[in-house]
């Protein structure tokens, strides 16, 4: 009934935009890209009626009660005769809603949805250019965790992050919450005296005697950019626009660790323009953040398994700092068109590491995504689940973070370096400076792109379109004109491989990076014993290793033989470690035996309270 009813309501704004689009062109503030706005189906919001430009937060971080408390004011753009806004929220509590001249507005809460939150509908008395709604988080804020200071590095101060992609952000602000809107913010954020707060915005570098940290972001951007860290960290310079922030105990070796950002940033700009954003750093964050890095604007979020001691695993710096181009410039305008965040971030990041390291470098990372790639689409066209390997995705009715797979990034990146083979580099470069220059601070659907694709690549350069172009973007599984991947590190490491299963271990390992090594341990034999495992441990002691990559694909061969002598080991880097991606595939082995499963769930019982919410909801479903 709800849906028929929203349904309703949006053919008829759109049928009545167009109409007024005629009659009214000088009254309309929203612009013609009105269009790419509509059909997010995991938003509430109407912006054919109404649109966000700016958001004012005045907000209290408060660690006892783990709650923030305080009003978002946002300043709106609606077309005449439009009445009401709705906005998303998720577990929040609204106590009220006001606007410019103090007036009380009217609202409303619609019913909970699991995925998608309850929509807050006020009444607009018609004049208004800014309604604020003061509330409060609910104790269960899905963006928000909340640590104890054991759960810290230096254990001594609580701390607090957001993770706001895909559509968490509406668990701690009332907004729109959709990529297809942009809109700049400042903030006021009061946190405990002695602690920082930092945003995805303009930031503080030193710890203040107020606790009151004021911010600016000046730039639109998409709601699931919206990012708050609290804790006791400090600033270390890295170059002249990028720094780290981290716990003091962590920031040497983070500073070490990420002495390339500044490079990386140079490079990035010498590909494909300017930076737009100001400053570049990172905040490595506790262990249990769940991803590897979040691309906040200005600030990348990032979990220490990527501290390696050896720069080893950098390349993630450089996937979330192309984000400021693919992603936070040019913007996904739903969950559906997610591969136009994540491939052309991939791509962009294996460009800045083969100028960075060389091609052998950059090859290794391209054949670590295709393995992962044929690995993934074989499981979905096997699962019955063809609809999840194509491009363009249909999540409507769904979590967005069901499109989170191989598919968006590794298909969606060897989707444009078919492109570049096939146009040559020079000009795909041309192109893709065309591209995040045409739609800066724009969002983007994967038809826009076809469409831009055509005309600035193909006509422009009087080149024939690749034939199968439709085949890439919307059929499932892989067309036949897949890009071959040539690494020749990775042929050293297979021939290493061969030498071992002949029980000969004199291969030579002293020049291997981690991606050597987690090529190596991926591709032994699935049915390793535990004998061969513990010969593997005597000479190399990957049960051991310090290196996160390399313990989550060893953890994988361990949990299938449940090996008993990783399991201490194991266990703890499941307890310890929050990121979804080294915690799923070690969990998914171990439940496949009965014995296992017990182990999967003493386990869990230990590191649920340390998981974040996107990670144990996935687990929840894997273990219930
Ligand atoms: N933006 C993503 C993380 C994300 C995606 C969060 C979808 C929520 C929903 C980020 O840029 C990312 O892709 N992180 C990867 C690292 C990367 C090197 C592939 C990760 O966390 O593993
Ligand atoms: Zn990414």
């Amino acid at each position: 009934m709800w849906r028929l009813t929203w349904k309703f309501w949006i053919s008829l704004a759109i049928f009545s935009i167009g109409y007024a689009c005629q009659t009214k062109k000088n009254e309309m503030k929203i612009s013609k890209d009105m269009e790419i706005y509509s059909n997010d189906p995991h938003s509430y919001s109407r912006p054919e009626e109404a649109v966000t430009e700016h958001i004012d937060l005045d907000l209290k971080v408060d660690f006892k009660s783990k709650l923030i408390a305080g009003t978002a004011t946002l300043t709106i753009s609606k077309k005449p005769g439009v009445n009401r806004i709705f906005l998303d929220t998720k577990d929040l509590r609204i106590l009220d809603v006001k606007n410019d001249l103090g007036e009380s507005l009217k609202y409303k809460l619609g019913e909970e949805d699991s995925i998608l939150g309850a929509a807050l509908t006020i009444d607009l008395n018609g004049h208004e250019r800014k309604i604020s709604i003061r509330y409060t988080t609910g104790e269960q804020a899905e963006a928000l965790q909340w640590l104890n200071p054991e759960q810290t590095a230096d254990k001594t101060d609580p701390f607090l992050f957001s993770q706001s992609q895909a559509i968490l952000a509406r668990s701690w602000i009332p907004l729109q919450d959709s990529p297809g809107i942009r809109c700049t913010y400042n903030a006021k954020v009061e946190v405990p005296k002695g602690m920082m707060a930092l945003m995805s915005a303009e930031n503080p570098q030193e710890i203040n005697d107020s606790g009151i940290y004021h911010f600016s972001m000046p730039q639109p951007i998409p709601s699931y950019l919206m990012a708050l860290a609290v804790g006791k960290v400090e600033f270390a310079r890295i170059g002249d626009r990028t720094g780290v922030y981290a716990e003091p105990g962590m920031l040497k070796r983070s500073v070490e660790e990420f002495s390339e950002m500044e490079d990386m940033l140079m490079i990035a700009e010498q590909l494909y323009g300017p930076y737009q954003w100001g400053r570049y750093d990172l905040i490595v964050l506790p262990p249990s953040f769940p991803f590897g890095g979040m691309e906040n604007p200005r600030i990348t979020f990032a979990t220490p398994t990527i501290l390696a001691g050896d720069k080893s695993l950098t390349s993630l710096v450089a996937h979330e700092l192309a984000h400021s181009w693919s992603g936070n410039l040019v913007t996904n305008a739903t969950w559906n068109d997610f591969w136009l965040n994540e491939g052309f971030t991939v791509y962009f990041e294996y460009r800045i590491m083969e100028a960075l390291k060389g091609r052998d470098y950059a090859e290794m990372l391209s054949s670590l995504s295709l393995q992962g790639l044929l690995d993934e689409v074989d499981l979905f066209m096997k699962s019955g689940k063809e609809n999840a390997t194509k491009l363009k995705l249909d999540l409507a009715g769904a979590n967005p973070d069901d499109g989170v797979t191989a598919i968006a990034y590794d298909k969606g990146y060897f989707f444009l370096r078919r492109l570049e083979e096939y146009v040559g580099r020079e000009k795909f470069d041309e192109f893709l400076n065309l591209y995040f220059s045409k739609h800066a601070f724009k969002s983007n659907h994967t038809e826009a792109f076809l469409v831009f694709l055509k005309e600035h690549l193909f006509e422009k350069n009087e080149i024939k379109p690749i034939e199968d172009l439709n085949e890439w973007v919307y059929d499932s599984g892989l067309p036949s004109s897949l890009p071959a991947v040539d690494s020749k590190r990775f042929k050293r490491v297979d021939a290493a491989i061969s030498q071992w299963i002949q029980n000969d271990y004199a291969f030579d390992v002293s020049n291997w990076s981690s991606h050597e090594w987690v090529h190596f341990i991926k591709n032994l034999p699935k049915d390793l014993s535990a004998e061969s495992m513990q010969k593997l441990d005597e000479k190399f002691d990957f049960t051991n290793s310090g290196n996160a990559e390399i313990l989550g694909v060893w953890f994988v061969h361990c949990s299938r033989k449940l090996y008993e002598p990783s399991l201490e080991a194991m266990s703890n880097f499941l307890i310890r470690t929050g990121r979804r991606k080294f915690l799923m595939p070690v969990y998914e082995e171990l439940v496949k035996s009965g014995e296992g499963r017990k182990i999967a769930k003493e386990i869990y019982a230990k590191a649920r309270p340390n998981y974040h919410f996107v990670a144990s909801s996935s687990l929840d479903r894997l273990l219930k």
